[in-house]
């Protein structure tokens, strides 16, 4: 299993290098070097994330690497190839520009790739393999933890372009979940290489519903010393159209000035709750009372008891009998 393993991800840097070659040597590479000016980056950038094109035929990356039945199966293992009903294979990505996903250690497990222009879902994922988990891998942390000697913050965001886009404006500590809501998985690794993070989704209904689904898995690590903030964008932006319109320094400041977990925790909850009438404190205690039990550090959990309670014009005292800490994990 082990040597299989580790010639997997040999074959995933193969075919990682096998892209970021033909952005450079396919007869198509100026129309997707175009592109990818067009949208701001450099070669430099393109080069730090290996970014590169999945040409368009159908057998492109297939006679590239699969030159025995033995690789080939391995290329259908690892999804970069398909069959089809006919038992003929097939290139997995087709005229795509290609996003190499790294894990934590920096090897290739998986592929975001992007279409140009033209009909087809605007994102093509790597569907799970033996090497490939979504819910536990991050796009770009590899190359933040590479960019920064310690990783003060990091920020989350949805798409590969925004995680790109920032670290070509110079903010080289951002990471995608990739296209599901960021699991606490997820936000486990990014706590133990930092003690900030700071959630900054699309400006429009799934960024926002994003962010809520993130506070509530965050929960179970919020321990002592931890920061976790929520940056919202202006409607219709996300980071990579807003660093480009307004520039990094800019995007830095609106970091600075991220909502904290406490004051979003209480803003989203009494969006639609009249805290003024007895109906609304008893709606907002009920469904405060399963997400403040969650919280790890009795600290953070006393803080939104505290101001709840404010609220709800009780006395902490009498709230504190009817929340409860976590159980602890047995060691
Ligand atoms: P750009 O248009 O390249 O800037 O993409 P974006 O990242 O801004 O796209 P969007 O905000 O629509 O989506 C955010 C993320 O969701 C993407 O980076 C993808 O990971 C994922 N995603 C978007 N569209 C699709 C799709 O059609 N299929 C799948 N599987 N994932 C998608
Ligand atoms: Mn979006
Ligand atoms: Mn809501
Ligand atoms: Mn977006
Ligand atoms: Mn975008």
């Amino acid at each position: 299993k082990r040597a299989q393993e580790s010639s997997d991800y040999e074959q995933m840097e193969r075919a990682s290098k096998f892209f970021a070659h033909q952005l450079r040597h396919h007869t198509n590479s100026s129309r997707v070097i175009d592109y990818l000016k067009g949208r701001g980056l450099s070669g430099d950038i393109v080069k730090q994330f290996q970014i590169g094109y999945a040409p368009d035929g159908w057998d492109g990356l297939l006679s590239a690497l699969g030159s025995d039945q033995r690789s080939k199966q391995q290329l259908v293992d690892l999804k970069l190839v398909n069959q089809n009903d006919q038992g003929r294979l097939y290139d997995f990505f087709r005229d795509r520009v290609m996003f190499p996903i790294r894990d934590r250690r920096g090897r290739v497990v998986g592929f975001g790739g992007r279409i140009l222009e033209g009909d087809g879902p605007k994102y093509l994922n790597s569907p799970e393999t033996r090497i490939f988990h979504k819910g536990r891998e991050l796009y770009g942390f590899y190359e933040a933890r590479q960019a920064n000697r310690e990783l003060e913050q990091v920020v989350i965001v949805e798409g590969y372009m925004d995680v790109v886009a920032l670290a070509q404006a110079g903010i080289s500590f951002a990471v995608a979940s990739l296209g599901t809501a960021t699991t606490t998985e997820q936000l486990q690794m990014l706590f133990r290489a930092t003690r900030k993070v700071v959630c900054c989704y699309d400006g429009d209904r799934a960024g926002r519903d994003a962010a809520w689904r993130a506070l509530e898995n965050a929960l179970p690590l919020l321990n002592d010393g931890i920061e976790l903030s929520f940056l919202f964008l202006p409607d219709g932006e996300d980071p990579d159209t807003l660093v480009r319109k307004e520039g990094a320094d800019e995007f830095a400041r609106r970091l600075q000035q991220a909502q904290s977990f406490t004051d979003y925790f209480f803003a989203h909850l009494t969006e639609t709750i009249d805290v003024q009438s007895d109906a609304g404190k008893s709606l907002l205690l009920k469904q405060a009372k399963p997400l403040i039990e969650r919280i790890a550090s009795d600290f953070y959990r006393e803080t939104l008891m505290e101001r709840l309670a404010r609220l709800l014009r009780r006395e902490t005292s009498q709230l504190e009998a009817q929340i409860k800490a976590p159980e602890r994990a047995k060691p």
